[in-house]
């Protein structure tokens, strides 16, 4: 079927600079005149010919609201900038973590590879006609762009004057596994849709032993539940645990996508996960029964995940350790040893510990995972992980979120291989987690968010905090006069990071006020909200003494949040005198 190509005339539209993970708004705001258009052209236009004229894209995500008319209009405009072919996932739907992997391994009939992909998502902000959408670009390393393509997509929203469009292209059906071919001015324009837990399913069976995972569910000692906030993971939950790895189909929670995730946020941390937290005894309310051994959930694009075990929660930081603690045991993929750790600065130093114990590499890097891409690009690092729920290693550029419940599947499986059969009693996730404090000392860690606060209140609470910072004398006289029981400031400073790779300097990346006995306070202002600020504190306390590990984290960090409380003045600034989410 032939298509022409029609030039439309467009005018700069304010705010369009991508944030931590790609451009995120309100749906009323997208549905605004050429405001994807905008978007998705200034984005062809940062990008070199060669990525655009005859080149092959993905164009999916997390299926929400607003997904299947954006994936048309990219279609069409795709079409009209000479792409050559454009991959779709079978309902729009492909995980943050499968496009990359997509991106990296998947090959077309005729030996065709992607350089890039338009990801539709939000990630964990809800969905709906109310709600948020979301676009990143990813490049042909399956990562997110860096910030010298995000910067100039950004200019291009500010002098866009026209974009290309195939306007009579007809709708494709995304919704039936198959190429759909037409003719432009400039040749041929394919579309497929395809399923891509295919590629994503062979790629896990290259990194994890699918048998002693098997085994280990085939056990009727572990017992395990799934929840994927009715976001993407639903998708390759079934495949991947129920029809490759023989879990129950009530195994599974929440594992239909919706465009709205049920009306759900789709975060996975104790607040939002109600249903799981539930099942895993705990929360509040008591669902009755025994809880699973071991518990999951996902994000809306499934690329984050929390790990739970018999009411117990796993911090995300304690996660990425025990993970890197046992990788090379545990996981095929990792046999002959990691290149290196890394996780980004706000995250606790667990890892650290477990770095210097194993002589490995690391790093540690800004928020946002694209710093990580770089560090495995080069070959410098295999697993790493962040406070806010990501976690993966160097088979992909995004963080994983089925890949971190297969990782500790695998960790579990190992764990108990010689006792899955007989009457031992299971290692649990919780005696890892124990054993795992018991060597490495424990990281005491809780983070605090105020949403949606005023912007330019936030500004002014981190303007205070970065004036304060010059002079800590007069630091550790106030925080001696709100406690005297804790442990000096010894610096300060406002987090700065050189890429060892490519030698760019990110700057501004976060406030740190740095104990002597290792303590930390970080506050940040988080790059992935749509409206407002959000302001994150972090809060950590190491504890080497084994008698002293045992504690309630709320309580072992009061002092702490006591003091960053104060120092910061929270409420003054904010008016709030209680944090939206404490996770
Ligand atoms: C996204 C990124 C993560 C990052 C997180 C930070 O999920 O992919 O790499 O850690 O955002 O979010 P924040 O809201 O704290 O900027
Ligand atoms: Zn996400």
């Amino acid at each position: 079927m032939a298509f022409k190509v029609t030039l439309v005339s467009t005018s700069p539209i304010d705010g369009q600079k991508p944030g931590t993970s790609g451009l995120r708004k309100k749906v009323k705001v997208f549905k605004q005149p050429n405001y994807l258009e905008n978007f998705v052209q200034a984005t062809f236009n940062a990008l070199t010919p060669e990525k655009v004229k005859g080149a092959t894209l993905v164009v999916s995500g997390d299926g929400r609201y607003y997904s299947k008319d954006a994936v048309q209009i990219i279609i069409k405009m795709a079409a009209a900038n000479g792409v050559r072919r454009v991959w779709v996932g079978k309902n729009t739907l492909m995980s943050t973590p499968a496009v990359s992997a997509v991106i990296r391994e998947r090959s077309g009939a005729d030996g065709s590879k992607a350089t890039g992909a338009f990801i539709l998502t939000a990630s964990h902000n809800p969905g709906g006609p109310t709600e948020d959408f979301g676009i990143k670009y990813n490049m042909e390393n399956g990562g997110p762009a860096p910030e010298s393509i995000t910067d100039k997509i950004y200019e291009n929203t500010k002098t866009i004057k026209e974009y290309p469009i195939a306007e009579d292209l007809p709708n494709v059906d995304v919704s039936a596994i198959g190429v759909t071919s037409f003719e432009g001015p400039e040749g041929k324009f394919d579309v497929e849709v395809f399923d891509s837990a295919d590629d994503y399913v062979k790629l896990m069976k290259s990194i994890f032993g699918f048998e002693s995972i098997r085994k280990l569910l085939s056990s009727p000692k572990f017992t395990f539940c799934y929840d994927a906030l009715h976001g993407v993971a639903g998708a390759y939950a079934h495949r991947i645990f129920v029809e490759e790895l023989g879990a129950q189909e009530s195994a599974l929670l929440n594992c239909v996508p919706k465009e709205d995730f049920g009306g759900g946020h789709p975060d996975p941390n104790l607040t939002y996960a109600k249903e799981l937290v539930a099942r895993m005894g705990l929360g509040k309310s008591d669902t009755g029964g025994e809880p699973p051994e071991f518990g999951a959930a996902a994000d809306g694009d499934a690329d984050r995940n929390m790990i739970l075990g018999k009411r117990f929660f796993v911090t995300p930081s304690d996660s990425v350790a025990i993970i890197a603690a046992n990788a090379i045991e545990a996981i095929p993929y990792f046999s002959s040893g990691l290149k290196g750790v890394a996780r980004s600065m706000p995250t606790s130093a667990a890892l650290d510990v477990v770095a210097k114990s194993l002589n490995l590499k690391f790093f540690e890097v800004p928020t946002g995972w694209k710093f990580f891409g770089n560090l495995m690009d080069a070959g410098m690092c295999s697993v790493c992980g962040e406070e806010s729920f990501g976690t993966g290693s160097d088979h992909i550029r995004e963080k994983d979120g089925i890949w971190a419940v297969l990782a500790w599947m695998s960790i579990l499986a190992h764990k108990n291989k010689d006792s899955i059969d007989g009457d031992t009693k299971l290692v649990t996730v919780e005696d890892i987690v124990r054993q795992h404090w018991a060597t490495y000392g424990r990281h005491y860690y809780t983070r605090y968010d105020y949403e949606n606060v005023d912007a330019g209140k936030a500004k002014e609470l981190m303007e205070h905090l970065v004036k304060l910072q010059s002079s800590i004398p007069e630091v550790n006289k106030i925080v001696k006069g709100i406690r005297s029981d804790v442990a000096n400031v010894s610096s300060a400073d406002e987090f700065e990071y050189k890429d060892p790779v490519d030698g760019s300097i990110s700057k501004h990346q976060g406030i740190r006020y740095l104990f002597e006995d290792g303590s930390r306070l970080v506050f940040r202002l988080s790059g992935t909200g749509s409206e407002g600020a959000t302001i994150r504190l972090y809060i950590e306390q190491y504890e080497k003494d084994a008698s002293k590990i045992g504690r309630e984290s709320q309580e072992a960090l009061s002092p702490l949040v006591d003091i960053a409380l104060k120092l910061s003045k929270m409420e003054e600034f904010t008016g709030r005198s209680a944090p939206t989410v404490i996770t």
